[in-house]
């Protein structure tokens, strides 16, 4: 009884201060006003930007675009052919050089355009796969196909990188990727692990998010990730949130020692109480920014664990991937994930996202990691 009565108390507390202050903060700024939601934006230090685009509102065409121009027209990257994955008419060869669901892309710290295609890994194993691309020819750099790792229960979601070593969440079975970026030999490690697999479904707005597909809870296991600018620390959390951090001298070694791998579990520990987040970003001084998806904020993670709030804001509606650009701006897109045709809507609607879709940005004084991107 005390207990339930302490909790409701506290929950109370927590919407109550989270929709009693301002509204709008004058600090966010509009970086594009969009015709349809983005999930991620990054940039390049001479100031080119880059798009993935979901099309959860029933829109089609381009997953991945570069914003050209002061018109802001968004070109599909690097071309259409790689754009025009089409599942009725194209072959298991077309799923390995085209985008058949890519759920991520960011700048490298080589300054390639590196793209997470998740695929369809149970009809085309060749469509898992993590593609970069050299930013100065605007051809593939190297393709990793990752479908004999991820298997065709496993999703690819993210990547960070560290040194040769890049690592990925995997969302469907809950694991990480570790890959050796120079002999792409990959490793799935945490595969179901208590902290990769999501205790409680993906929240928004304060509702359970139902998915359209299956008529349940959807659960999103390892989702957003981290590495600290020193390299040291591994950060990483289902999409319902509880952040771990895992030493990557261990994650490392994993790739070509089982006994290690089989160790893991011992090794990770808890960092943060994080909530149902919808991206991450890292910082030069290795703060990590999630957004909060259920409150419209934006927190941050200080290396010693203090977490402060950054900005709240009710137009911060689903920020998914963030970004840290050379000019000290957070990035942030918010998407209207869950209003998209991924989840049940209100009145069995297809979409309720509204338009235009915007993309902020917000002065945070730091500058990205270098070990991220430049
Ligand atoms: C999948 O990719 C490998 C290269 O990693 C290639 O040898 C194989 O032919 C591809 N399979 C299909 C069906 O395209
Ligand atoms: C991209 O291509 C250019 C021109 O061929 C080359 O000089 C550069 O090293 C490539 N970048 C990467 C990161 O491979
Ligand atoms: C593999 O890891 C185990 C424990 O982490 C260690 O005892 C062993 O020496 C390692 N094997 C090799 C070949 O490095």
């Amino acid at each position: 009884m005390l207990v339930s009565h302490l909790l409701f108390g506290l929950s109370l507390a927590l919407f109550a201060q989270g929709y009693s202050s301002k509204d709008h903060d004058d600090r966010i700024k509009t970086a594009l006003a969009m015709d349809t939601s983005a999930t991620g934006a990054s940039t390049t230090p001479d100031g080119r930007v880059f798009l993935i685009l979901p099309h959860v509102d029933g829109t089609t065409g381009p997953k991945i675009v570069e914003v050209v121009g002061s018109k802001h027209t968004l070109v599909p990257y690097p071309n259409v052919q790689w754009n025009s994955w089409k599942a009725s008419t194209d072959s298991a060869a077309d799923a390995g050089t085209k985008y058949v669901s890519t759920n991520a892309q960011r700048v490298g710290p080589d300054g390639n355009l590196w793209v997470v295609d998740s695929g369809i890994p149970s009809q085309f194993l060749n469509s898992s796969k993590l593609v970069s691309f050299n930013l100065t020819t605007n051809e593939v750099e190297r393709i990793y196909y990752l479908g004999d790792v991820v298997t065709k229960d496993g999703l690819l979601n993210d990547v960070r990188f560290n040194g040769k070593f890049a690592y990925l969440t995997e969302y469907a079975i809950g694991s990480i990727i570790v890959l050796d970026l120079e002999t792409g030999d990959a490793r799935m490690v945490l595969r179901g692990d208590t902290s990769t697999v999501a205790v409680i479904p993906d929240s928004a707005d304060g509702q359970f998010l139902i998915s359209s597909t299956t008529g349940q809870p959807q659960y999103i296991h390892a989702d957003h990730l981290e590495v600290s600018p020193d390299g040291r620390y591994f950060y990483y959390q289902p999409g319902s949130g509880y952040m771990w951090r895992l030493e990557t001298k261990y994650l490392n070694e994993a790739l070509h020692n089982k006994t290690t791998a089989d160790l893991l579990p011992t090794y990770t520990k808890p960092f943060s109480l994080t909530p149902a987040t919808g991206g991450t970003a890292i910082d030069a001084e290795g703060n990590i920014y999630y957004s909060d998806i259920d409150r419209h904020e934006i927190r941050y993670i200080a290396p010693n664990r203090i977490t402060a709030l950054l900005v709240r804001d009710s137009r911060l509606e689903w920020v998914d991937a963030m970004w840290v650009d050379n000019h000290q701006r957070l990035w942030m897109c918010a998407s209207q994930l869950n209003r998209g045709d991924l989840f049940v809507q209100p009145n069995n609607q297809p979409s309720t996202i509204t338009k235009p879709v915007y993309i902020y940005t917000i002065d945070i004084g730091h500058n990205p990691s270098p070990i991220d991107h430049a």
